[in-house]
């Protein structure tokens, strides 16, 4: 089948198209519908169907003869380890942890929050979790206590999963603190705290409710799949909206699991036996799709890797993981690239590895440069391919699916829509835009299977952030363009998210931090471009009349506090005092022209604008303060 084919199948006969991919998984019980709406009118797939979701990933490939395959290798350079789990091995331990969970009254529908760093038992924990009809809510180790809390309070847990540590280079990260700070704060309590404990980090665990893993391991029972509906949540995994409360994206079993089976051949043309290695993070989305669902439920190996492409020990890493375990089809985010190409721009320490088994190189998570595609593919020379997605839809929405075979890639374009996907870029009032006209990013209805049904708990503010703003219409939050061979260039967020070292953040969250400090009268907080992360936040505050406060103070204060709540990830490092911002005349602040200032943008002073000497205002301060790339 061509791509042109199946795009073309996919949206003029979408249950057609997808009948015939749920085929691909082994159903308990097939579905008796394919596409439905539910009374809220909100699009359902594979209605009637029965699965489990840890039994694709694991029982059936050892039905299948794959049991002695390595089904995962956990390769960490921050504790000289590396360790493989053929599917049996994955499988009893997963049963045996199932047996934990249900110890613990963990049961279908019952959610688990997983806090915990890139190791084995966090895997683990999320099959586990699949195995029982529970739904897991990984939250990613880098975020504070205070977000750990947020998400506890949204999800409310039965149970709750870590580990005594994660390790940050050469840094050991207690997690029980931070996980018992969590706690403190949270309105709702778990029953259990069950506890990884690491060597790098002993830890007594004497305290309500706190279990020690291996310890419970050891006393329990295996447990057999438990046949879930389709529609049940496997997983919710909150991401960033443009508030301080995280959006909780739903993923259902049925419509996720013909996805992950589907994409890992079309896109990514990885198939069973082969290894693929997603160097992410299993808290962020394309650690669910691409490090645990997608390549188990396909029969490949995956790499679980706990390291950073520079540092542990050196840029080197990527190449030596790769020839290592011959590795296939690797993805990671631009930032790591450029973070390893900072260090190893010759490409000396890429030399010292046979990388001969790496057929492609997946980019995601913000726009490939083409600086950064340009230094990846001539030193690679095997193709460098950008695609686009988000956690909402949990697969590749834009790629050049190397599954079809290749179409020309064209530096800086996400390229063509997946199957399923029917993109069109909308201008302000919903009309459809041509070739090179900029806009927003948008997908006719039904999404395909595996996106979000809808947010966990919040019907309505699944319809408000992505339904209302064009009817008929998924609202992606980023802007864009098409040209005219239905390429597509996604130029970045239309709205209060931005994206720093791959990590998805609000500044609309940062902002309403800002605004609570008692020196601050108003603020904004702006993404503005970075080398190295492609975007980072800045504050730019107006001070309450005669409140006495040095700069560097409140600067100090405020990252500190950022830091304290959202996590470091959140790279929170600059705050400039100003003084006035620039707002439309209805009272807007015309963020989006404080970013392109200090981006050294040119742009059109908006004629809606209140006071345009403020921008000048403005543009000066940045300068005086070196902040933007403008003028570093
Ligand atoms: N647990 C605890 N802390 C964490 C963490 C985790 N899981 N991940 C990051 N942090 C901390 C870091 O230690 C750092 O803290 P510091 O300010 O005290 O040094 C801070 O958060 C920022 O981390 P990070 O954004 O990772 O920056 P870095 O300088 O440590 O590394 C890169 C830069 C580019 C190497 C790294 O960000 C990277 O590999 N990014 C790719 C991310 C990715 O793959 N995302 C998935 C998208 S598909
Ligand atoms: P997340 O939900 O964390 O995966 O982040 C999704 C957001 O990352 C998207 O809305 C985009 O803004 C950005 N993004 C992801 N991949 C790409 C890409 N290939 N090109 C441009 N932006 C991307």
């Amino acid at each position: 089948m061509t791509y042109q084919h199946d795009f073309k199948q996919s949206v003029q006969h979408p249950e057609e198209f997808w009948r015939e991919k749920a085929t691909a998984i082994k159903w308990f019980q097939e579905p008796k519908q394919i596409l439905t709406q539910n009374a809220a009118g909100f699009y359902r797939w594979f209605e009637g169907g029965q699965l489990n979701t840890a039994y694709l990933c694991l029982d059936y490939h050892i039905e299948q003869g794959r049991g002695d395959q390595d089904a995962l290798i956990y390769d960490s350079p921050v504790t000289d380890t590396i360790e493989k789990f053929t599917y049996r091995e994955l499988r009893d331990k997963v049963a045996k942890f199932a047996g934990v969970l249900a110890a613990q009254g963990v049961g279908r529908g019952d959610a688990v929050v997983i806090y915990m760093p890139m190791i084995p038992e966090a895997v683990i924990g999320m099959l586990a979790c699949a195995r029982l009809g529970a739904i897991h809510s990984v939250v990613f180790g880098g975020f504070a206590p205070h977000e750990l809390a947020v998400r506890i309070d949204d999800a409310r847990p039965k149970v709750i999963l870590s580990a005594s540590c994660g390790i940050e280079f050469e840094r050991i990260l207690p997690y029980k603190p931070l996980v018992d700070k969590a706690l403190r704060e949270a309105q709702h309590q778990p029953n259990a705290h069950i506890m990884f404990v690491r060597s790098q980090q002993p830890e007594t665990l004497d305290g309500p409710g706190e279990v020690d893993w291996a310890q419970a391991v050891e006393h329990a029972e295996p447990v057999d799949p438990v046949p879930v509906d389709a529609h049940d949540p496997l997983y919710i995994l909150y991401t960033s909206g443009t508030t301080g409360k995280p959006k909780g994206i739903i993923r259902d079993n049925g419509g996720h699991a013909v996805m992950m089976k589907w994409s890992l051949g079309a896109t990514y043309d990885t198939h069973p036996g082969e290894v693929f290695w997603a160097a992410s993070d299993i808290g962020w989305a394309v650690g669910h799709s691409y490090i645990v669902y997608a390549p188990l439920i396909n029969g490949c190996t995956t790499i679980l890797f706990e390291g950073k492409p520079i540092r542990t020990p050196d840029a080197g890493t990527f190449w030596r993981v790769i020839a290592q375990h011959k590795v296939k089809t690797f993805f990671t985010a631009p930032t790591a690239i450029r973070a390893v190409k900072k260090e190893d721009f010759e490409g000396k320490l890429f030399r010292k590895y046979d990388v001969s088994s790496l057929k492609y190189l997946f980019v995601a998570g913000e726009r490939c440069d083409p600086a950064t595609y340009d230094w990846a593919s001539q030193l690679l020379g095997i193709p460098v391919i950008d695609h686009w997605w988000q956690t909402e839809s949990g697969a590749p929405m834009l790629a050049n699916m190397a599954g079809y075979g290749l179409q020309p890639i064209k530096r800086g374009a996400a390229a063509t829509p997946v199957p399923g996907f029917q993109m069109e870029i909308l201008g302000e009032d919903g009309s459809i835009l041509g070739p090179g006209e900029e806009g927003y990013v948008t997908i006719k209805l039904p999404l395909p299977p595996g996106c979000l049904p809808t947010l966990w708990g919040d019907d309505a503010r699944f319809q408000q952030s992505y339904l209302n703003r064009f009817p008929g219409y998924y609202l992606s939050g980023d802007g864009g363009y098409k040209d005219a061979d239905n390429y597509f260039y996604i130029m970045g967020r239309v709205d209060d998210v931005i994206n720093v070292a791959g990590h998805r953040l609000s500044t609309g969250e940062m902002e309403e931090m800002v605004a609570a400090h008692p020196a601050v009268a108003e603020c904004a907080v702006v993404g503005i471009a970075d080398e190295l992360k492609g975007q980072r936040p800045v504050g730019l505050v107006v001070l309450k009349d005669g409140v006495e406060i040095a700069s560097d103070v409140l600067e100090a204060e405020l990252v500190a506090d950022i830091r304290a709540k959202i996590g470091a990830v959140a790279f929170f490092k600059t705050c400039i005092v100003v003084k006035r911002l620039p707002k439309t005349r209805s009272g807007k602040i015309l963020r989006k022209n404080i970013r392109m200032l200090a981006d050294g943008v040119h742009f059109e002073t908006p004629s809606t604008i209140d006071d345009p000497s403020i921008l000048q205002e403005i543009k000066e301060t940045l300068a005086q303060e070196k902040v933007g790339l403008a003028f570093v």
